[in-house]
C-alpha cells in the first residue's frame, strides 16, 4: 500500500468513526444537556440552522464543538459525499486550514474551499479532500443530522481541528 492509499484508508476510518460517534452522540444526547455531554468527552449536539434558512452556495458560520472553533455549513445544491438533507447537498467543515490554521472560505467561482494564506484548496464535494497546497491533510468535516422539523445539528467532527490535540479539550462550550 503506498502512502496515498494509506492516507485514504486512514481518512475513511476517521469518517467511519466520526459517523459512529455522531450517531451515538445523537442517541445519547436525547434528553440530556449539551453541557453535560461536552464535558463528559462526547461530542455535543448543537443546532446550526434550519433548512428553510439556507441559500445554495451561501455559507453559514458557526462555532463547534467549542467556542472559537469556527466552521462553515453550506448547501452545495447537488448531492455530495457525506451530504445531508433531502438532496444530500448540505455539508460542513472546519474553517481552519490544516496547514497553519488560517481561514478557509468558499470560493464562489470554483466551488472550492480555499485558504487565504497559502492557497491550499479543499473540495467540499469530496469530504474536504485536499486538492493542492502545502496543507498536510484534508479539512475536518463536521458530521450533521437533520431532524423532522428541518433543524440541522452538528453532532461530531471527522479529523483533528488545526492546532488541537483533542477537539473537545481546552475550550468553552457553545451555548
Ligand atoms: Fe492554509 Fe497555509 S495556512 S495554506
Amino acid at each position: 500500500m503506498d502512502h496515498q492509499q494509506k492516507k485514504e484508508v486512514t481518512r475513511r476510518n476517521l469518517l467511519k468513526t466520526a459517523g459512529i460517534a455522531g450517531a451515538g452522540a445523537a442517541v445519547l444526547l436525547m434528553g440530556l444537556k449539551d453541557k453535560a455531554q461536552a464535558s463528559s468527552g462526547t461530542y455535543p449536539q448543537i443546532k446550526v440552522a434550519n433548512l428553510k434558512e439556507l441559500k445554495t452556495g451561501k455559507p453559514v458560520k458557526f462555532d463547534y464543538p467549542l467556542v472559537g472553533r469556527k466552521n462553515m455549513l453550506v448547501d452545495l445544491g447537488c448531492p455530495v459525499e457525506g451530504g445531508v438533507g433531502a438532496n444530500k447537498s448540505i455539508v460542513a467543515y472546519s474553517a481552519f486550514c490544516t496547514h497553519i490554521g488560517c481561514g478557509v472560505e468558499l470560493d464562489k467561482e470554483s466551488g472550492m474551499l480555499i485558504c487565504e494564506c497559502h492557497q491550499s484548496i479543499y473540495d467540499p464535494k469530496q469530504s474536504g479532500k485536499l486538492i493542492e497546497g502545502p496543507s498536510p491533510s484534508n479539512l475536518p468535516m463536521i458530521s450533521l443530522e437533520v431532524d423532522k422539523n428541518g433543524d440541522i445539528y452538528a453532532v461530531g467532527v471527522a479529523g483533528l481541528i488545526y492546532g488541537l490535540r483533542n477537539n473537545l479539550l481546552d475550550g468553552e462550550e457553545v451555548k
